[in-house]
Protein backbone atom coordinates (compact mmCIF):
# COMPACT_ATOMS: atom_id res chain seq x y z
CA UNK A 1 0.00 0.00 0.00
CA UNK A 2 1.85 3.51 -0.68
CA UNK A 3 1.40 6.46 1.12
CA UNK A 4 -0.10 9.43 -0.36
CA UNK A 5 2.01 12.27 -0.52
CA UNK A 6 0.61 16.07 -0.88
CA UNK A 7 2.95 18.37 -2.59
CA UNK A 8 3.53 21.73 -4.60
CA UNK A 9 2.83 20.32 -8.47
CA UNK A 10 5.89 20.43 -10.72
CA UNK A 11 6.13 21.30 -14.46
CA UNK A 12 7.05 17.51 -14.83
CA UNK A 13 4.01 16.87 -13.51
CA UNK A 14 1.73 18.30 -17.11
CA UNK A 15 1.64 15.01 -18.45
CA UNK A 16 -0.24 13.36 -15.54
CA UNK A 17 -2.30 16.18 -14.99
CA UNK A 18 -3.71 16.02 -18.52
CA UNK A 19 -3.98 12.65 -17.95
CA UNK A 20 -6.06 13.05 -14.73
CA UNK A 21 -8.69 15.78 -15.85
CA UNK A 22 -10.84 13.90 -18.85
CA UNK A 23 -10.34 10.87 -16.79
CA UNK A 24 -12.26 12.73 -13.33
CA UNK A 25 -14.08 14.67 -16.11
CA UNK A 26 -15.48 12.70 -18.93
CA UNK A 27 -18.21 15.15 -19.44
CA UNK A 28 -16.32 18.71 -19.19
CA UNK A 29 -13.34 19.56 -20.40
CA UNK A 30 -11.27 21.70 -17.49
CA UNK A 31 -8.27 21.10 -19.07
CA UNK A 32 -7.65 24.51 -21.01
CA UNK A 33 -8.16 26.31 -17.73
CA UNK A 34 -6.28 24.77 -15.93
CA UNK A 35 -3.43 24.39 -17.91
CA UNK A 36 -3.84 28.69 -18.28
CA UNK A 37 -4.16 29.14 -15.05
CA UNK A 38 -0.96 27.04 -14.53
CA UNK A 39 1.01 29.24 -16.96
CA UNK A 40 -0.41 32.21 -16.96
CA UNK A 41 -1.74 33.19 -13.49
CA UNK A 42 0.78 34.10 -10.42
CA UNK A 43 -1.67 33.87 -7.61
CA UNK A 44 -2.46 30.05 -7.16
CA UNK A 45 -1.72 27.02 -5.38
CA UNK A 46 -1.54 24.19 -6.97
CA UNK A 47 -0.99 20.49 -5.38
CA UNK A 48 -0.70 17.40 -6.29
CA UNK A 49 -1.14 14.07 -4.90
CA UNK A 50 1.47 11.46 -5.12
CA UNK A 51 0.72 7.47 -4.84
CA UNK A 52 3.36 5.61 -5.14
CA UNK A 53 4.51 6.89 -9.17
CA UNK A 54 1.61 7.93 -9.83
CA UNK A 55 -0.34 11.58 -9.62
CA UNK A 56 -4.01 10.55 -8.29
CA UNK A 57 -5.30 13.81 -7.66
CA UNK A 58 -4.51 17.72 -8.17
CA UNK A 59 -6.06 20.83 -6.89
CA UNK A 60 -6.25 24.34 -8.05
CA UNK A 61 -6.47 27.40 -5.32
CA UNK A 62 -6.80 31.01 -6.79
CA UNK A 63 -5.68 34.12 -4.51
CA UNK A 64 -8.57 36.70 -4.86
CA UNK A 65 -10.04 39.70 -3.42
CA UNK A 66 -13.31 40.84 -2.10
CA UNK A 67 -15.27 44.11 -3.77
CA UNK A 68 -16.22 45.46 -0.05
CA UNK A 69 -13.33 44.31 2.06
CA UNK A 70 -9.50 44.24 1.97
CA UNK A 71 -9.54 40.60 2.93
CA UNK A 72 -7.85 37.59 0.66
CA UNK A 73 -9.58 35.20 -0.72
CA UNK A 74 -9.51 32.45 -2.68
CA UNK A 75 -11.27 30.54 -5.10
CA UNK A 76 -10.89 25.98 -5.24
CA UNK A 77 -11.44 24.94 -8.11
CA UNK A 78 -10.72 22.56 -9.63
CA UNK A 79 -10.54 19.50 -7.70
CA UNK A 80 -10.06 15.99 -9.71
CA UNK A 81 -8.94 12.36 -7.98
CA UNK A 82 -8.64 9.95 -10.69
CA UNK A 83 -11.00 7.50 -10.72
CA UNK A 84 -9.02 4.71 -9.72
CA UNK A 85 -8.29 6.37 -6.59
CA UNK A 86 -11.31 8.10 -5.35
CA UNK A 87 -13.30 7.75 -1.69
CA UNK A 88 -9.82 7.01 -0.47
CA UNK A 89 -9.50 10.36 1.52
CA UNK A 90 -7.26 11.69 -1.33
CA UNK A 91 -9.93 14.94 -2.18
CA UNK A 92 -9.98 15.64 1.14
CA UNK A 93 -6.48 15.82 1.94
CA UNK A 94 -5.79 17.94 -0.94
CA UNK A 95 -8.74 20.00 0.71
CA UNK A 96 -7.18 20.19 4.16
CA UNK A 97 -3.35 20.76 2.67
CA UNK A 98 -4.24 23.45 0.81
CA UNK A 99 -6.41 25.21 3.59
CA UNK A 100 -3.31 24.82 5.55
CA UNK A 101 -0.78 26.50 2.92
CA UNK A 102 -3.42 29.30 2.65
CA UNK A 103 -3.96 30.31 5.78
CA UNK A 104 -0.59 30.54 6.74
CA UNK A 105 -0.63 32.90 3.46
CA UNK A 106 -3.00 35.37 5.67
CA UNK A 107 -6.09 34.36 3.21
CA UNK A 108 -9.41 34.89 5.34
CA UNK A 109 -12.00 32.65 3.63
CA UNK A 110 -12.14 29.91 0.71
CA UNK A 111 -14.88 29.63 -1.52
CA UNK A 112 -15.97 26.92 -3.91
CA UNK A 113 -18.88 25.90 -6.42
CA UNK A 114 -19.64 22.53 -5.63
CA UNK A 115 -21.77 19.38 -4.20
CA UNK A 116 -22.29 20.61 -0.83
CA UNK A 117 -22.82 17.04 0.57
CA UNK A 118 -18.49 16.68 -0.15
CA UNK A 119 -17.24 19.88 0.68
CA UNK A 120 -19.92 20.30 3.60
CA UNK A 121 -17.35 17.31 5.08
CA UNK A 122 -14.38 19.49 5.38
CA UNK A 123 -16.50 22.62 6.96
CA UNK A 124 -18.00 24.86 4.14
CA UNK A 125 -21.24 26.29 4.64
CA UNK A 126 -23.35 28.12 1.72
CA UNK A 127 -22.53 31.25 1.40
CA UNK A 128 -24.79 34.40 0.70
CA UNK A 129 -22.85 37.26 1.99
CA UNK A 130 -19.95 36.99 -1.31
CA UNK A 131 -21.41 36.36 -4.48
CA UNK A 132 -19.49 34.52 -7.33
CA UNK A 133 -18.74 36.55 -10.52
CA UNK A 134 -22.04 36.00 -12.17
CA UNK A 135 -25.62 35.68 -10.52
CA UNK A 136 -26.18 31.43 -10.40
CA UNK A 137 -29.24 29.43 -11.28
CA UNK A 138 -31.31 29.05 -8.08
CA UNK A 139 -30.72 25.16 -7.93
CA UNK A 140 -26.98 26.29 -7.96
CA UNK A 141 -27.77 28.58 -4.72
CA UNK A 142 -26.54 26.14 -2.12
CA UNK A 143 -23.52 24.72 -4.74
CA UNK A 144 -21.83 28.26 -3.92
CA UNK A 145 -19.52 28.00 -0.43
CA UNK A 146 -17.51 28.95 1.71
CA UNK A 147 -14.96 28.22 4.66
CA UNK A 148 -13.38 31.01 7.06
CA UNK A 149 -9.64 30.18 7.83
CA UNK A 150 -8.64 33.31 9.09
CA UNK A 151 -8.98 36.16 11.57
CA UNK A 152 -10.90 38.86 9.77
CA UNK A 153 -12.96 40.78 12.84
CA UNK A 154 -15.64 41.98 9.97
CA UNK A 155 -17.43 39.79 7.86
CA UNK A 156 -17.05 39.67 4.48
CA UNK A 157 -19.44 40.89 1.35
CA UNK A 158 -19.65 42.07 -1.76
CA UNK A 159 -18.73 39.84 -4.72
CA UNK A 160 -15.19 37.37 -5.29
CA UNK A 161 -12.41 39.52 -7.45
CA UNK A 162 -11.52 36.61 -9.77
CA UNK A 163 -8.33 36.98 -12.12
CA UNK A 164 -9.57 37.37 -15.89
CA UNK A 165 -8.82 33.67 -16.86
CA UNK A 166 -12.13 33.16 -14.42
CA UNK A 167 -14.10 35.27 -15.81
CA UNK A 168 -15.66 33.18 -18.16
CA UNK A 169 -19.93 32.87 -17.85
CA UNK A 170 -19.80 29.49 -19.18
CA UNK A 171 -17.90 28.26 -15.68
CA UNK A 172 -20.38 29.57 -13.77
CA UNK A 173 -23.06 28.40 -15.50
CA UNK A 174 -25.10 24.77 -15.61
C1 LIG B 1 -15.40 14.49 -5.89
C2 LIG B 1 -13.95 13.99 -5.69
C3 LIG B 1 -13.00 15.16 -5.83
C4 LIG B 1 -13.86 13.39 -4.30
O1 LIG B 1 -12.53 12.97 -4.07
P1 LIG B 1 -12.25 11.62 -3.30
O2 LIG B 1 -10.79 11.50 -3.07
O3 LIG B 1 -12.93 10.51 -4.02
O4 LIG B 1 -13.05 11.91 -1.95
P2 LIG B 1 -12.63 11.51 -0.47
O5 LIG B 1 -12.08 10.13 -0.47
O6 LIG B 1 -11.84 12.59 0.14
O7 LIG B 1 -14.03 11.52 0.22
C5 LIG B 1 -14.87 10.50 -0.13
C6 LIG B 1 -16.18 10.70 0.54
O8 LIG B 1 -16.85 11.79 -0.02
C7 LIG B 1 -18.08 11.35 -0.51
N1 LIG B 1 -18.14 11.79 -1.88
C8 LIG B 1 -17.27 11.59 -2.88
N2 LIG B 1 -17.70 12.22 -3.99
C9 LIG B 1 -18.85 12.82 -3.64
C10 LIG B 1 -19.76 13.61 -4.33
N3 LIG B 1 -19.61 13.95 -5.62
N4 LIG B 1 -20.84 14.05 -3.66
C11 LIG B 1 -21.02 13.73 -2.37
N5 LIG B 1 -20.19 12.98 -1.67
C12 LIG B 1 -19.12 12.54 -2.30
C13 LIG B 1 -18.18 9.87 -0.48
O9 LIG B 1 -19.38 9.54 0.14
C14 LIG B 1 -16.99 9.47 0.32
O10 LIG B 1 -17.35 9.04 1.58
P3 LIG B 1 -17.57 7.49 1.84
O11 LIG B 1 -16.55 6.77 1.03
O12 LIG B 1 -17.37 7.39 3.30
O13 LIG B 1 -18.95 7.24 1.40
C15 LIG B 1 -13.59 12.89 -6.71
O14 LIG B 1 -14.48 11.85 -6.56
C16 LIG B 1 -13.56 13.37 -8.15
O15 LIG B 1 -12.54 13.85 -8.64
N6 LIG B 1 -14.67 13.21 -8.87
C17 LIG B 1 -14.76 13.58 -10.26
C18 LIG B 1 -14.57 15.04 -10.48
C19 LIG B 1 -15.46 15.89 -9.60
O16 LIG B 1 -16.67 15.70 -9.55
N7 LIG B 1 -14.85 16.85 -8.89
C20 LIG B 1 -15.57 17.67 -7.97
C21 LIG B 1 -15.29 19.07 -8.19
S1 LIG B 1 -16.64 19.99 -7.47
Amino acid sequence: MHMIKIRQSLDTDMPAIERLYPAAFPDEDLLPLVKRLLAEEPDILSLVAEKGQSIAGHILFTLCGLSHSSNQAALLAPLAVAPGHQRQGIGTALIREGLQQLGSKGVDQVFVLGDPAYYGRCGFDPETAVAPPYPLPEQWRQAWQSLSIGPAQTPNQGKLLLPELWLQPALWAP
